[in-house]
């Protein structure tokens, strides 16, 4: 698997020349979400093919961009192993951005499932076919027993249902641990309507409150693809009318390994 490293990446000051680097298959799990719609849609533009992977066919019809030679559309549950994952991804894929989640409900065991378990499952996919790169959207607060706020409403309302962010942390340790190439991202609280500030990214366990649009979030998830200062590092995002604009390349550089 040939990958996406600094090679591709031809820039103009601090721009990307994306036309240089297009043309790479990149595979989004939970494509049909709000983000992952966002993500597939940004990939298109940015001259990328897509592998879209989801769990409703029928719903991909509707949500999906249509006629797109560039898109491909397959069946992808996350839950149901990593053989028909492998299958779903299969090896003309450079890189995996993995967009599920289960929205909070009284199925309490689907967050584990989903998660955590699922995740795993497509990193175990990705070892099966050699593909190195493996960007995850997670979500501010997962760790934040740790951070001192147990207390905090949105952790506990979170946790509440199934252990969602418990779930997620889980699968995080399961990526860094992997050896793969990832980049993590955790966003605040998501919003569909467009950008309302500037992007501001932190380290983990850092950020306890704050939102951010689904548009900034997918901005991120594509630029970490082709950014090799993103590689190896968990990054928290919200978006600040007050905060100064910066680009993913430099937020990303400001963040440190882990
Ligand atoms: N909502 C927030 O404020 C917030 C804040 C921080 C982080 N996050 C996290 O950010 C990510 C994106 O959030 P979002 O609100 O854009 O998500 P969303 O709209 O709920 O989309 C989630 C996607 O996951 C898919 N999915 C669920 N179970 C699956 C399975 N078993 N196999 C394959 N796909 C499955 C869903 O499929 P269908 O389309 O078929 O339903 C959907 O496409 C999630 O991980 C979420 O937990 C959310």
């Amino acid at each position: 698997m040939e990958g996406i490293d600094s090679t591709d990446v031809v820039t103009e000051g601090n721009e990307i020349k994306w036309s240089t680097i297009g043309k790479k298959k990149i595979f989004v799990a939970g494509a049909t979400g709000s983000t992952g719609r966002r993500i597939v849609e940004q990939l298109l533009a940015k001259g990328f093919r897509v592998k879209a992977g989801v769990r409703d066919l029928e719903k991909a019809k509707t949500s999906l961009p249509h006629d797109n030679p560039a898109l491909e559309i397959v069946k992808a549950d996350v839950t149901e192993g990593s053989v028909k994952l492998a299958d779903a991804i299969s090896d003309d894929s450079e890189a995996v951005i993995c967009a599920t989640g289960c929205r909070p409900g009284w199925n309490l065991h689907a967050p584990w499932k989903v998660d955590n378990l699922g995740t795993i499952n497509l990193v175990e996919a990705c070892r099966k076919l050699g593909v190195t790169r493996f960007i995850l959207v997670s979500s501010i607060l997962v760790n934040g027993a740790a951070m001192g706020q147990i207390l905090n409403p949105a952790y506990i309302y979170l946790n509440v249902f199934g252990f969602a962010l418990i779930s997620k942390l889980r699968a995080e340790q399961y990526v860094r641990e992997s050896g793969i190439n990832y980049t993590i991202i955790r966003p605040g609280g998501l919003r569909d309507e467009p950008p309302t500030g500037n992007l501001v990214m932190e380290s983990a366990d850092t950020l306890y409150q704050g939102i951010i649009s689904r548009d900034q979030v997918a901005e991120v998830a594509v630029a970490a693809l082709i950014r090799p200062e993103a590689s190896y590092k968990v990054v928290e995002i919200v978006s600040r009318p007050d905060a100064p604009k910066r680009s993913c390349g430099e937020l990303f550089s400001s963040i440190a390994h882990r």
